[in-house]
């Protein structure tokens, strides 16, 4: 057991560069990714926690004026990664992509004030920090979310942070891939092609960063016209609680929170939306195609982690998600096996992801203990046998993808260590 917790502390720091810390050391990502810095830096909150709100603060600094925080900070510009920062070529003081992903900042800066000691200077710099992501949720609501309905839109694959998800199949057939498409993919130079997405995939992720590009990142027209603009339910979910914790910062540190307040119970209202009462599942809206997304996916479950105000669609969330994986030795495949799209070691087609495990044993611990327990020890017990991968095989536990990952190694920590 000792040897797997110092061997987690080892492998973020074997990460850290100056004041950020890659989501891997083997070359697949060498840049600061949005939503691994948030798990990351509670997993240092559990042994520094100083470098877990440096990590955080690191993030922030990349934030652009109107409020959005990126995907990515290119802060080593020498790297072969694409799409690089010149590819992107935006950014506000520090090089970045143009697109954003799901806001766990808030929820995680509220676990980590549950359970550290806060000294007088970094409470000062807490708020600084709570500050930066209520203008993040704000860009949010003012731009994904014109219409105001409570649910807000992604326009990039990308940004779900579930990049090749089977939820994305049918809007992206839609895009009409740029003529003459020129660049060169490294990523599936560093890991086995066949655990990566395709080169199509690539082919229309490029196209819509293009595009966006050509938009100059302007968030009112790149919501028009972007050839991707889905409201996913994780996101969603995600950004839900969030904002919950949010609200409970904001109330903490005297700020206002009315705002957000509002948002929530407009969200919780129209959430309900998204449930389909003759199938009892909650599905996608393609909002450039006008489609309802009905895919098996993992990421749906991640509304128990926004907790809904509804204890039936939460009893009903509860029972579907002991069927999605009934018959796999490991747990929870990202695509429910025996849909025909599931594949075993693609990326997010089917592989099994801990920051998964993580949000949905978060959610289910004030729900079903007894099944958030046996997600969690699972979990455990995978990471310890495998070791700290990114992604793992559901039937095999075949670990695949980066090794030494730092989401995989900072979740472990929260996992057994969080004493609440
Ligand atoms: C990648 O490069 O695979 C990332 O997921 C994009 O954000």
């Amino acid at each position: 057991m000792k040897i797997s917790i110092n061997k987690a502390k080892k492998t973020l720091l074997g990460n850290r560069r100056r004041g950020y810390t890659l989501p891997t050391n083997n070359k697949l990502y060498p840049a600061q990714w949005n939503w691994d810095s948030g798990f990351i830096a509670l997993g240092y909150s559990y042994f520094n926690l100083n470098f877990a709100l440096k990590e955080i603060n690191t993030l922030l600094d990349g934030q652009w004026r109107d409020g959005m925080v990126p995907h990515i900070l290119f802060h080593n510009t020498k790297t072969n990664y694409y799409p690089n920062y010149t590819a992107w070529n935006c950014g506000n003081k520090i090089h970045s992509s143009g697109i954003t992903q799901p806001p766990i900042l808030a929820t995680i800066l509220k676990e980590i004030l549950n359970k550290n000691k806060i000294n007088k200077k970094q409470l000062l710099n807490i708020k600084k920090i709570i500050k930066k992501i209520k203008k993040f949720h704000e860009w949010f609501i003012k731009f994904r979310d014109p219409k105001k309905t409570g649910l807000v839109s992604i326009l990039h694959p990308w940004e779900s942070g579930y990049d090749n998800s089977p939820i994305w199949d049918e809007p992206m057939n839609k895009v009409k891939i740029e003529k003459n498409i020129k660049y060169k993919r490294a990523d599936n130079k560093v890991v086995n092609p066949e655990f990566r997405p395709l080169d199509i995939d690539y082919d229309r992720y490029v196209t819509i960063k293009n595009n966006l590009r050509k938009l100059k990142y302007n968030p009112k027209k790149v919501y028009k016209s972007s050839f991707f603009n889905v409201i996913d339910v994780g996101f969603n979910s995600i950004f839900l609680k969030a904002n919950k914790d949010l609200v409970e910062l904001l109330d903490t540190f005297g700020l206002n929170k009315k705002k957000i307040d509002n948002y929530i119970r407009v969200t919780e209202k129209n959430f309900l939306k998204l449930y389909d009462k003759k199938r009892k599942t909650f599905f996608s809206k393609d909002i450039k195609n006008n489609k309802k997304i009905y895919i098996p996916s993992i990421t749906n479950y991640f509304l128990l982690f926004a907790d809904l105000n509804n204890e039936k669609i939460n009893k009903r969330l509860i029972q579907n998600l002991k069927k999605h994986n009934l018959k796999e030795k490991y747990f929870f495949s990202s695509i429910k096996s025996n849909h025909k799209s599931f594949e075993e070691k693609r990326y997010w087609r089917g592989p099994i992801w801990v920051n998964c495990n993580w949000f949905i044993y978060k959610g289910l611990k004030n729900k079903d203990r007894l099944f958030s327990d046996k997600i969690k020890n699972k979990t455990i017990q995978m990471l310890e046998k495998k070791g700290f991968f990114e992604y793992f095989s559901c039937k095999s536990g075949q670990p695949m993808g980066a090794k030494n990952f730092s989401w995989s190694a900072a979740l472990y920590l929260d996992l057994k260590l969080n004493k609440n």
